[in-house]
């Protein structure tokens, strides 16, 4: 026998249980953001590998490790996409949504590729569900954002949850900020852990994650990007907070709130559970006005967030997956009564009823085994002495014409 071939490390297979609870999510996720104005987006699997090196930036662990690309053979690289904010914001472009009354607000539920090291929460191929509001730089737009996955995850019974918020300001006050903070490491290297020193130059903002005792000395009096916003980002900073405490949401502002893409501005924010250990953020995102323009569109400002699915499902308590409804299940008792058994069945779909026939051949004792648990409502088994019509409700049961089937349940109000 040859060697059986398994599903690629960090992607699995969707089955039983985990199916229903994620058409449960995906059911709420619909609900809540179609309610509030949101449209399905799908765009590519796959986008020219151009558009994530610009959008997502080439200096993110992203585009620098995570990324499956291909060659196209056509003198192109292709990247299997690794989030879903670029390409939404490229299919905007694309397609003059400019035109459009603003914010253009979209939804997704789809699948992504990084190349991670697999563990609890984190895979190579997973889903996120994501909303893009594009068009608007109102801080309305940001505190709606926020409290669309504030429901969400409240919808879904998601445990321990937490929500951090920050603002990163724009591009040239954290070019300022960040000489600012290399100067203060600098003039304080021999206190800290020799891996921050090592990113002093490339990423010295990571020196705020250390558990290193000297470099936490030294950070507690670094400089904070949050003190140094200029005035404009300041006041959209505070009207964000100022809406969600009006709303009664719970957040921490943490002021070294850092996402690990590259094209967010002003408002950032994390919702994370402590249900989830190591991999604890659920769903996050934040405003990313100088992301068209990284593309080739004209300025546009733009805010949103993805969460992931298992993610979201790991930390689901209250999420019920709920078997379809059957409303009847044919069978039939001797082998000549199957066509008719057939026909009733298709007959029962085309009225708009849900039906299942018998397809394994078993006893009739069997057949109502069976359709007591796929929880049907009503059992017709068709035989020489006409139908026997069971209702599993009641538990009443009556000979019927085969063809009056249809009438007995519709009276019952099916
Ligand atoms: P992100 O923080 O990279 O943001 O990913 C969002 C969520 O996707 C994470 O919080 C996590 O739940 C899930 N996730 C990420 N990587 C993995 C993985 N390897 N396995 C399982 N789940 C994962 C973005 O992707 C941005 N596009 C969000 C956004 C939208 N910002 C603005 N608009």
């Amino acid at each position: 026998m040859s060697a059986r071939i398994q599903a690629p490390r960090g992607t699995y297979d969707v089955l039983g249980e985990t199916a229903l609870a994620r058409d449960a999510l995906e059911g709420h996720a619909r609900r809540i953001l179609e309610g509030a104005g949101y449209r399905r987006i799908e765009t590519p699997t796959f986008e020219a590998t151009e558009l994530f090196a610009r959008g997502v930036g080439e200096s993110t662990d992203v585009v620098q490790k995570e990324m499956f690309t291909f060659d196209s053979g056509e003198d192109q690289t292709f990247t299997l996409r690794p989030e879903g904010t670029a390409p939404v914001c490229r299919a905007y472009l694309e397609h003059g949504m400019h035109k459009l009354p603003q914010p253009v607000k979209l939804w997704y539920l789809s699948s992504y590729f990084r190349r991670e090291r697999p563990q609890k929460g984190r895979f190579r191929q997973f889903w996120q569900v994501g909303i893009e509001a594009i068009g608007s730089d109102d801080p309305g737009v940001d505190a709606e954002v926020v409290l669309l996955l504030a429901e969400l995850l409240e919808a879904l019974g998601c445990r321990g949850v937490r929500l951090r918020i920050g603002s990163l300001g724009t591009p040239a006050t954290r070019a300022v900020y960040r000489e600012e903070l290399q100067a203060h490491l600098r003039a304080r290297a021999d206190r800290l852990a020799p891996e921050v020193v090592e990113r002093i130059d490339l990423n010295p903002l990571r020196a705020f994650d250390s558990d290193h005792p000297g470099t936490r000395e030294v950070m507690a009096t670094a400089p904070r990007l949050l003190d140094r916003l200029d005035d404009e980002d300041a006041a959209h900073f505070a009207a964000v907070r100022e809406m969600l405490d009006d709303v009664g949401q719970a957040y921490e502002v943490d002021p070294t709130l850092v996402r690990g893409l590259d094209y967010y501005t002003r408002t950032v924010f994390e919702f994370t559970s402590d249900a989830l250990g190591a991999q604890s953020g659920v769903g996050g995102g934040g405003r990313y006005d100088g992301l068209m323009e990284q593309i080739g569109g004209p300025p546009t400002p733009g805010i949103g967030w993805a969460a992931g699915v298992e993610r979201m499902l790991l930390t689901a308590s209250t999420i019920a997956p709920a078997e379809p409804a059957l409303d009847l299940y044919v069978g039939y008792a001797g082998e000549s009564h199957r066509p008719a058994a057939f026909r009733l069945a298709a007959d029962a779909r085309r009225a708009g009823l849900a039906a299942r026939l018998e397809l394994a051949g078993r006893s009739v004792k069997g057949q109502f085994k069976q359709a007591d648990r796929a929880g049907a409502r009503y059992v017709a088994i068709l035989g020489d002495e006409g139908t026997s019509l069971k209702d599993m409700e009641t538990g009443a049961q009556q000979t019927v014409e085969a063809d009056t089937v249809m009438h007995h349940i519709a009276k019952a109000g099916l």
